[in-house]
């Protein structure tokens, strides 16, 4: 152990647990590749505005748990607390959406940090894949996303998560709702801070975990008997597209969102074995992010599913995802002579992408042997001076425990056809 440990709410990841992490970015990520999403990357800060403006001056992510400092440069930047407001920045700033194309469809996925209290499935540093749709309105896109997300849980094997929906409505009827919500909340007994809350954002209220503040919330007036005839049939239809794909989820007129650019369509995505953090992802639509952050009208949607507590609902269900083992074929040296040879076999096999690995180190048969088990590899070559003096490798499957010699020239050619 060195002097340092990882800083507090971070965790690194680390063989062969990693490889889950990378199995899961790509399970989520490949129907968005497969759906005309196209890859795009953002640096890890932004200008602290851009999230201040996008995700809300009054939300805990911008309070509480934005990373900010200022450069030597004297410029104001934020580690990025989540992706949304950077893709859009990114998008608005090359003029995607003025190539004609629209939506512009976006699939990103990287580390997120936010300075919360540390907790299992809580982190300071965090990692999401997420997706976006850039200036559409169509249910249909909204729909697209939801199914897209199912069919990345199911394709990893996850079954006991389930489907949160609902409508935030727009600047037409919300305002409404929000004045009546407001009305509803004054005539409660709450703390000071909560009454604070319900002056600058009275929806997130409702997400109030205490019981005590619940309880009271019984009889609240629900977003769901405001909606203007325009949300209602919207919502109306992205609720038909999904139940005619055959996905299932509920109908949840208390769901806030953390975040404040959200119109219409919200959604999240909860596992049942994660306890209090059980929200493996989240998204909607955000008709009013572009104008917020100083760009043109562009209606957009998308969705971010969180990876690490994606690993952790695979944990909780007992699903093992069947990783292909990472080395194929392992050689083992037995002599400087058998070095030079099988280590240029090593090189050739990997060349026509064969995984191979050398044990390196000038080991002893014993010790070699230990690390091509540990491996995983399916083929043992071994070879000493006797082998070598008559041209020969020894070719173990390491399954069956069979041995053959094969000719030295022959190895990657018999290794090809074996592996298929
Ligand atoms: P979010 O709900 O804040 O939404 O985060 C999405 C997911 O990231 C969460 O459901 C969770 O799985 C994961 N996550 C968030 N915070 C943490 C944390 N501290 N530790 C571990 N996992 C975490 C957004 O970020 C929006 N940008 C989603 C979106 C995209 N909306 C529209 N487009």
């Amino acid at each position: 152990m060195s002097t340092f440990k990882a800083p507090k709410g971070t965790y690194d990841l680390i063989p062969p647990d990693s490889a889950t992490y990378l199995a899961v970015r790509e399970a989520i990520a490949a129907p968005l590749r497969n759906s005309g999403y196209g890859y795009i990357e953002t640096p890890g800060f932004e200008n602290v505005e851009l999230f201040a403006r996008g995700v809300g001056e009054s939300t805990d992510i911008v309070t509480k748990e934005m990373y900010a400092f200022e450069t030597k440069g004297g410029d104001r930047l934020a580690l990025r607390p989540e992706g949304t407001a950077s893709v859009l920045r990114a998008a608005l700033e090359a003029n995607l959406h003025k190539a004609g194309n629209l939506p512009v469809k976006l699939w990103y996925s990287g580390s997120y940090y936010r300075y919360e209290r540390p907790q299992k499935g809580r982190y300071r540093h965090f990692s999401q894949v997420g997706a976006e749709a850039i200036g559409a309105e169509d249910p249909a896109l909204d729909a697209e996303l939801i199914i897209l997300a199912d069919q990345a849980y199911r394709s990893l094997g996850l079954r006991n998560f389930r489907i949160l929906l609902n409508s935030l409505g727009d600047k037409e009827c919300r305002p409404v709702y929000r004045a009546a919500l407001q009305d509803f909340l004054r005539g409660l007994d709450l703390d000071e801070d909560t009454l604070r809350r319900s002056e600058i954002n009275p929806l997130r209220v409702l997400d109030d975990k205490r019981d005590a503040v619940q309880k009271q919330l019984v009889g609240a007036p629900l977003l769901r008997d405001y909606l203007c005839d325009g949300c209602k049939t919207y919502h109306e239809e992205v609720r038909e597209l999904i139940t005619a794909a055959g996905v299932s989820f509920e109908d949840d007129p208390k769901l806030v969102r953390g975040l404040d650019y959200y119109t219409r369509t919200t959604f999240e995505f909860v596992h049942d074995g994660l306890g209090s953090q059980s929200a493996v992802g989240g998204g909607g639509r955000y008709d009013g992010l572009s104008e917020m952050i100083g760009g043109p009208a562009l209606p957009s949607v998308g969705w971010a599913l969180g990876v690490d507590r994606t690993v952790l609902a695979l944990e909780a269900e007992g699903v093992e995802l069947a990783l292909p083992a990472s080395t194929s074929v392992f050689a083992v040296p037995l002599g400087e002579e058998a070095r030079r040879v099988l280590f240029a076999k090593v090189t050739e096999l990997r060349k026509v992408g064969i995984a191979a690995d050398f044990s390196f180190g000038g080991k002893g048969l014993k010790g070699a042997m230990k690390n091509a088990n540990r491996s995983g590899a399916r083929y043992t070559l071994v070879a000493g001076e006797r082998d070598l003096a008559e041209g020969v490798v020894q070719l173990k499957d390491m399954e069956s425990g069979e041995q053959v010699a094969i000719g030295v020239n022959e190895v990657v050619a018999e290794l090809e056809s074996r592996l298929g």
